[in-house]
């Protein structure tokens, strides 16, 4: 039987019951698959690898290392939530890396969106091989992987092409040999969600908005600078709020600023003011292939207006993207 192919037979995991059953039989496997080994898995905090980690701490404690790479292109308090929850709430062996510097340093100058990617990846993968090279004894690799990457590797291999690339932890260096650990690679996303929260995981971080590998550093269109960075950081934590504040954030698929490298005039404290323009962007969609607008209210779009161009230094405007998937796709790059 291929493992990768989920058996007919396999309930679609929807209620807690499920979920337990399903991480005792994970645990189970699990324990007698690393028996007494290491396994190293790098957490991002994103759903999947914050579920793998749950269900391999419960399996295999302190013998698990998660490696969290901070890019510098994550949102508003990301990192300090991923060490909040795993170091502190469920006791996680967690190494934390802040490679800002290594990856905007390489991201000077570089504007092609997807030369922006190959760097953001490759960089992770060269900050991820230094730290597991530190490690020693480690004979497995934890991944995130799901059903939907399954498949959609599938698709690829079958000469399919890919709008834009995507990247994990996959193309490790020679040197580092590990095998593989995909606990949830059976499961579609709505199925790790219930999982997630059936391991204890906090409901914001399992139901969180899909966020892209290369993070902010395709929302900061163009060659990215720091100070277009942080002003696009703390326009999106205020879109996040006040998403929140509405009751918003888990009815709308995703939702996040864009900040162009382009200045507009403005008027502040009665003086010119030069700044870009926030553009918000609020989609919903089943798979990602096409999206559709959400239809912000008007008040709330009022709202975030007046908050983030009174509260983010470099910021004059703030437009509101209406453009379905196709022809724009989700992200700008
Ligand atoms: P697009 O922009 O292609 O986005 O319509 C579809 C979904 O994929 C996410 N996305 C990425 N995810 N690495 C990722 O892990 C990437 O390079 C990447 N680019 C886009 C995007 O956020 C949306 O959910």
């Amino acid at each position: 039987m291929d493992c990768n192919v989920r058996p007919a037979s396999m309930a679609r995991i929807t209620t807690r019951a499920l979920a337990d059953a399903f991480i005792e039989e994970q645990i189970a496997a699990i324990r007698a698959e690393i028996g007494d080994k290491k396994v190293l898995l790098a957490l991002s905090g994103g759903v999947d690898s914050s579920v793998v980690a749950a269900l391999l701490v419960k399996a295999i404690g302190h013998q698990l290392v998660c490696v969290h790479v901070n890019h510098g292109l994550m949102r508003k308090d990301e990192s300090e939530n991923v060490i909040e929850v795993f170091r502190n709430q469920l006791d996680v062996n967690l190494v934390y890396v802040d490679a800002t510097d290594r990856f905007l340093d390489l991201l000077a100058g570089v504007s092609d969106p997807e030369k922006k990617r190959k760097i953001i990846g490759a960089e992770f993968i060269n900050v991820f091989a230094d730290e597991a090279r530190k490690l020693s004894g480690i004979d497995y690799l934890a991944q995130g992987t799901i059903y939907p990457d399954i498949l959609e590797s599938q698709k690829q291999a079958e000469g399919k092409k890919a709008v834009k690339s995507h990247h994990n932890v996959g193309g490790l260096p020679e040197d580092l040999q590990f095998k593989l650990v995909e606990p949830i690679k059976l499961l579609f996303k709505d199925e790790v969600r219930v999982v997630g929260e059936a391991l204890g995981l906090p409901h914001a971080m399992v139901y969180r908005q899909p966020f892209p590998g290369p993070g902010l550093g395709v929302r900061c269109l163009g060659a990215i600078t720091r100070d277009r960075l942080a002003a696009l950081r703390e326009a999106d934590a205020i879109l996040r709020e006040e998403f929140a504040n509405a009751g918003l954030s888990e009815k709308v698929w995703q939702y996040f600023v864009i900040v162009p490298d382009v200045k507009s005039v403005g008027v502040k404290d009665e003086s010119r003011y030069e700044g870009w323009p926030a553009i918000i962007r609020a989609v919903n969609t089943v798979d990602a292939m096409s999206a559709t607008i959400e239809e912000i209210p008007y008040a709330i779009l009022h709202k975030i207006t007046a908050r983030i161009t009174a509260e983010v230094a470099g910021i004059n405007r703030v437009l509101y993207d209406l453009t379905p998937k196709p022809c724009g796709t989700i992200e700008w790059e």
